[in-house]
């Protein structure tokens, strides 16, 4: 299936079957790929926490407000943002790496590394925030384009208690919470949505 068709079948799904298994395999092969798309200054900073223990499930569901998926898809991933990422030190392993792997020259390595921590230098955290969510937005739309392209559906999901989430999964201040994605064998149909005539969004050179 093209990327056109796969958006245009697309649909959030709510229903699951419990008994489908989608191994720990396919899931990492989907994150692979999905780590494959753009992120600010290949900082790296998007964390994906598979949670896979059914009695940590039945603590997220009412956290979640009783979305079943939460309990009842195959796999449940918290996309996490890691605030660590913008040091120093990983911007310039990060690009070490490259240059060992001859994707570029010393020059390359030094320049891209210097203009990333510059980048980052004066950044407020509210900023970085930002940055997180636009670099997992951007991974996780990958994987639910993966993953619908394995036969398989999705659901995005910030409809949760934040921080009920992270006390119970004991995730530190450490990281950003973007947001849960849910994915198996759907058993019911996503609802159809509507979307804005292209029209709408469109807008040239200005917008009010
Ligand atoms: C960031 C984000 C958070 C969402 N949170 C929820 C959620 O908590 N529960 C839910 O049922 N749907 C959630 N959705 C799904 C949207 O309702 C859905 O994408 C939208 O209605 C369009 O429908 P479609 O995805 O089937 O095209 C979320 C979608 C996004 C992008």
């Amino acid at each position: 299936m093209s990327v056109r068709e796969i958006l245009e079948k697309r649909r959030s799904v709510r229903h699951y079957d419990s008994n489908y298994k989608v191994s720990s395999e396919m899931l990492a092969s989907l994150i692979e790929s999905a780590s494959k798309s753009p992120n600010g200054n290949n900082i790296q900073a998007t964390r994906y926490l598979i949670i896979d223990d059914p009695h940590l499930r039945d603590l997220l569901l009412p956290i979640a407000f009783n979305q079943q998926q939460v309990t009842e898809a195959s796999a449940l991933i918290v996309v996490l943002g890691d605030y660590q990422a913008f040091e120093k030190e990983n911007i310039i392993n990060i690009h070490e790496e490259g240059f060992q792997k001859g994707f570029f020259d010393a020059s390359l390595r030094d320049y891209l590394a210097s203009a990333a921590i510059n980048y980052y230098a004066n950044k407020s955290k509210e900023d970085l925030t930002i940055e997180l969510t636009r670099d997992a937005s951007l991974a996780s739309m990958s994987l639910l384009l993966l993953a619908n392209e394995a036969g398989l559906e999705t659901i995005t999901m910030s409809g949760y208690d934040s921080e009920q989430l992270k006390s119970t999964l004991h995730i530190s201040e450490r990281y950003l919470d973007v947001m849960l994605i849910a994915i198996g064998k759907g058993i019911k149909d996503g609802h159809k949505t509507v979307r804005h005539d292209v029209n709408k969004v469109i807008y040239k050179n200005k917008i009010q």
